[in-house]
């Protein structure tokens, strides 16, 4: 079946692109031959004096090239030959000698947007989900279907950089000012606005292109100003991705080669690093995250059809302290239901109302919310000091604090004041749900959801079922998590689940490490060299010392000596020192910003900082702790599969994307390797760093987490 339709207004061939079966339209190799044939076909045509491109999807234009072929790719060369064959069919758009149009609507990236980068004309439609953008960096790709080289030379340089380099997308009315389309109009005239633009064009019109400016002529055409651009570009791109990221580097190269020296040596330098980035481990792991979290999307976390999803219209939030309000207003601000929000005393509840009031007021100083968009979502904001108006509501989510008792009496009351059939979820970091859920008169509505601090920032959401929850129940939270736009892992009812069983002995050991007299700086340093976003002592700071002490209090008392906290953190408490929110903690604050290491905790320690230390040892101890525990909480069943303890860690705790999350390091680093390491660490350390039964036994059996081959 064919996935194009032809239609015919006097001139103008309309082309509608829709992949049957396929829920967005990709540039599969198939594909590609289909339309290329098609272009033949419509310039031979006579009457045919100008063509415009549209989707006949709802929400998508073009989801980019067929990133499932990627994972097919071989050898580098093969790798190139996609790419050259990508430029070889946009290159037919650019040189065609009748005028084509893409009207767009829905998201239009990579492959997708280079295809409408080789087009004469570009109008988009003003809907949010209109996107625009060149993705590839994310996967470790670049633009290898001639983006790398059309981009800079329709939009300039620097806002060329500033899409490629990120692999960001951008709105249409975004696009329309940096001059990536020429038209924006509401989807309703979007078609007739592109045939009008056709119609133009077939007569002669040329599109007008705004002007450069001052700083366009100086920094984007002149080779003196774009050395000063790529090197301050090179210099961003190295602290942000701290080299580990090969694709923005060689994206740089490729467009400086264009630029420098013509298109056509910048498409031959283009096929060529796309072939190569294509091979790397890099590029394979950040394709596999992509292909995980699309398949989140889908999974309920209970078998297929077993659960009925409540339709979620209406919040209860109890607890309006940080937690509570960011639950709030991120549940407004992409969910798009009433939020009704408990606390006991109405001025908390004022406050709590204000917070969640702030997370869409930012969204909206950032233009990512309409004026009109941020008066009708806060209207749909509320506050009680009872339980008044939470009857109609489908799920109720407590925030409250962190206490066993506290969070059982919420339970209880809640229960008492709701109709039978709402779901009621606990939000804690640590605390089992089975103890909260336990007594309930009805248990099987009782989940957890554990969001990540700051709600409205932090990807990730746990939901923690109970043997006793029902299915409806658990798909209902995982929907509603998702409605949220969170990347939801269901996850099992044991202590810490998994986000913070498998960070408590990262964090112990950094601990042991300062007790040692290792100096702050360099256990973060060592850990962000490793590519984590932050150290594990900066981010102790964050989380909070009375939060991190709390959880390794219950992380102790459920697994023993094993997860035994080294003494810093209640030593940093008896000093007073809270962390980031009170401005004392392992850092420096000033105005509430980070300034540099105190090292006054080694006074506190009584011991003398160390001055030489290896870096590497430093590593492999913090590191080779997390391993350990995320295979030992694999082997109990914490999480279903390698995939959600991966992107767990990933979007839970910023685990290196590049390195593929902790069971694919396991599998990078091999099962007999990482035993023998651990073996080191145990006589060095002690029986923290006891080797998982269960990786001694993949060491035997050559066992791994994934297949060796393939997703
Ligand atoms: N290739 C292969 N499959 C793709 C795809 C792509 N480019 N884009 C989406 N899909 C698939 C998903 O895997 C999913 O498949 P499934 O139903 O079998 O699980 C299905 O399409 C639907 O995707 P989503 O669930 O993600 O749908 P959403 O509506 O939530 O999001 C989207 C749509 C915004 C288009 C999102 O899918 C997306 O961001 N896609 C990837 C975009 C991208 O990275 N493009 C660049 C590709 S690389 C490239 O073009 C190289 C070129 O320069 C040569």
């Amino acid at each position: 079946m064919s996935a194009f339709a032809l239609e015919r207004r006097g001139g103008v061939a309309i082309v509608s692109f829709d992949t049957p079966n396929e829920p967005v339209n990709k540039i599969s190799k198939a594909v590609g031959w289909e339309l290329e044939e098609l272009l033949g076909r419509l310039i031979l045509d006579e009457p045919v004096k100008a063509i415009v491109l549209r989707s006949g999807k709802r929400d998508t234009f073009i989801a980019g090239a067929d990133i499932e072929e990627f994972v097919q790719l071989r050898s580098v060369e093969e790798a190139v030959r996609l790419s050259r064959d990508g430029q070889l069919l946009m290159q037919k758009f650019a040189d065609s000698p009748k005028p084509i149009v893409v009207a767009i609507h829905g998201a239009c990236l990579g492959g997708g947007l280079e295809l409408a980068l080789a087009c004469q004309y570009r109008v988009a439609s003003d809907h949010p989900k209109t996107q625009l953008g060149l993705p590839e960096t994310q996967l470790g790709l670049l633009p290898g279907a001639g983006g790398s080289n059309r981009l800079p030379r329709l939009i300039g340089l620097r806002a060329a950089l500033d899409i490629i380099l990120a692999g960001k997308s951008e709105r249409a009315k975004k696009a329309l000012k940096i001059g990536l389309v020429d038209e924006v109009v509401p989807e309703a005239i979007l078609l007739e606005t592109a045939i009008a633009a056709a119609e133009r064009l077939a007569r002669g019109w040329r599109a007008p292109r705004p002007g450069r400016g001052v700083a366009g002529v100086l920094l984007d055409h002149n080779p003196i100003g774009r050395t000063v651009v790529f090197r301050k570009a090179e210099a961003t791109v190295l602290q942000k991705t701290g080299g580990h990221y090969p694709a923005p580097l060689r994206a740089l190269e490729v467009i400086r080669t264009s630029l420098d020296r013509g298109m056509k040596r910048g498409l031959e330098a283009e096929a060529q690093a796309f072939g190569e980035l294509a091979m790397t481990d890099v590029s394979r792991r950040l394709v596999e995250i992509f292909f995980a979290t699309t398949a989140l999307k889908k999974d309920d976390g209970v078998p297929s059809g077993s659960g009925r999803p409540r339709v979620v219209r209406r919040l209860a939030v109890i607890g309006s302290g940080f937690m509570g309000a960011g639950i709030a207003g991120t549940a407004v601000l992409n969910a798009d239901v009433e939020v009704r929000m408990k606390d006991a005393d109405l001025a908390r509840v004022g406050k709590g109302l204000k917070a969640a009031t702030d997370i869409l007021r930012a969204r909206m100083r950032r233009r990512r919310l309409t004026t009109y968009e941020f008066t009708r979502k806060s209207a749909l904001l509320s506050g009680t000091g009872d339980f008044s108006g939470f009857a109609g509501a489908e799920i109720a989510i407590e925030a409250v604090f962190e206490e066993l008792s506290v969070k059982r009496q919420v339970m209880a009351e809640l229960e008492a004041a709701v109709p039978t059939d709402m779901v009621l979820a606990t939000n804690t970091s640590t605390i089992p749900i089975h103890d909260i859920a336990v007594g309930a008169r009805h248990p099987e509505r009782i989940l957890g959801m554990h969001f990540f601090s700051p709600v409205e920032k932090m990807p990730l959401l746990e939901v923690i079922p109970t043997s006793m929850t029902s299915a409806d129940a658990i798909v209902t939270a995982v929907q509603f998590g998702r409605a949220m736009g969170k990347t939801v892992i269901v996850v099992g009812d044991a202590p810490g689940f998994w986000v913070n069983r498998i960070l408590s002995p990262y964090l112990n050991e950094a601990g042991f490490l300062l007790e040692e007299g290792v100096p702050i700086e360099v256990i973060d340093k060592a850990m962000t060299d490793w590519g984590f976003p932050v150290g594990p002592i900066a981010l102790l700071d964050e989380v909070g010392l009375d939060v991190g002490e709390k959880a390794g209090k219950v992380m102790h008392q459920a697994f023993g000596d094993r997860l035994a906290p080294s003494k810093v953190i209640a030593v940093m408490r008896g000093d007073d020192r809270l962390g980031r929110k009170n401005g004392r903690g392992f850092y420096f604050y000033k105005d509430g910003h980070k300034t540099g290491p105190d090292g006054s905790i080694f006074q506190l320690l009584g011991v003398r900082p160390a001055g030489e230390v290896d870096v590497a040892r430093v590593q492999e101890r913090l590191i080779y702790a997390m391993l350990n525990e995320s295979a030992m909480a694999m082997s109990e069943g914490v999480v279903r599969q390698p995939r959600d303890g991966d992107i767990g860690a990933i979007f839970g705790i910023g685990f290196p994307p590049f390195r593929g999350g902790p069971l694919r390091t396991l599998d990078a680093f091999g099962a007999a390797e990482t035993v023998a390491k651990l073996e080191r660490l145990e006589a060095a350390h002690g029986h923290r760093f006891r080797v998982a039964p269960v990786l001694e036994e993949m060491a035997r059996t050559g066992g791994r987490w994934y297949p060796a081959d393939g997703r």
